[in-house]
Formats: C-alpha cells, sequence, structure tokens
C-alpha cells in the first residue's frame, strides 16, 4: 500500500475517503485520537473538492522520512474555478457558502501545514499526515 487514488465525485464519496484512510492509518500504526484528526481535516478538504471544485480526486501517498517517521501524503485536486483570495478562505469562520468557515483553517491546524495551488483553471490542497 503506496499510492492509491480515490475519486470525490460527489459527497457520497467523502465516506468512502474515510474508509480508505481509516485503514490507512490502521496499516501504518497511527495512535487513534490522530487517526481521528486525519480523518477529520481529509472529509474537511474533500467536501471543499466537491461542493466548491464541482468534484474532483484525492491521492494518497505512504511518505517515509528518516527512522521510523511515516506519513500519508494527501493531495486534493479539482478543476473548479479557484481560491481568488487564499487569506481570506483560510480565515476561520470565512465561507463564500454555507458551510462553517472551518475547513481550511481547521485542516491546517490537524495537519500542521498545507499547501494550496490555486487558479482559475483549478486548486490543488495538498498536506501530510505524520504518525505522531
Ligand atoms: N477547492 C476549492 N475550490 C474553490 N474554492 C474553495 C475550495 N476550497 C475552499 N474554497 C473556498 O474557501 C472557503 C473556505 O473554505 P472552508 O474553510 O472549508 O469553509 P466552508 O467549506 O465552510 O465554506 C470556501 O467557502 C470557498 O469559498
Ligand atoms: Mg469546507
Amino acid at each position: 500500500m503506496k499510492s492509491e487514488r480515490i475519486a470525490l465525485p460527489d459527497t457520497r464519496a467523502v465516506g468512502r475517503l474515510r474508509e480508505r484512510l481509516r485503514y490507512w492509518t490502521k496499516e501504518l500504526d497511527f495512535p487513534s485520537i490522530r487517526a481521528t484528526k486525519v480523518l477529520t481535516a481529509a472529509s474537511e478538504l474533500a467536501r471543499n473538492t466537491v461542493i466548491y471544485g464541482g468534484g474532483g480526486e484525492v491521492f494518497l501517498e505512504r511518505i517515509d522520512g528518516p527512522r521510523d517517521k511515516v506519513g500519508i501524503r494527501m493531495r486534493f485536486v479539482d478543476q473548479g474555478p479557484g481560491i481568488a483570495d487564499l487569506e481570506l478562505a483560510f480565515t476561520d469562520g470565512y465561507t463564500s457558502g454555507s458551510g462553517l468557515g472551518l475547513g481550511l483553517s481547521g485542516a491546517r491546524r490537524l495537519l500542521g501545514d498545507l499547501s494550496v495551488d490555486t487558479s482559475p483553471a483549478g486548486t490543488t490542497v495538498e498536506g501530510t499526515a505524520w504518525r505522531r
């Protein structure tokens, strides 16, 4: 289990991603509290891909660091309209829709780091969930 692609056409696919990530975090021995946080972050990003990106996909990849450091890189890709103001999008409570506006900011807090590449041709959000 080194990498996996999961299609995200609609919100039902978010459940599928959660199942697969549950499996990955078990395989890689993530502590269960940590696994829950990873699933929470991933669900928020996947929802954004579906709701704002018009659907897309997510790529999971195992990352092996030095010693026994291991993580799951998650890359969410869509071809939606992009994020016009990234700083605003990361502001706690900001939503352009009907959400709580805590998805991006919360995912960044939970994962520690999040990189976003966005343009009117689409958005890629990438973060790595490290085992703690
Ligand atoms: N993949 C994306 N494509 C376009 N816009 C996005 C995407 N992800 C997030 N956004 C924008 O960033 C805002 C903040 O996202 P988020 O923090 O998850 O809050 P919420 O989902 O509750 O609106 C969204 O309201 C939306 O405007
Ligand atoms: Mg959101």
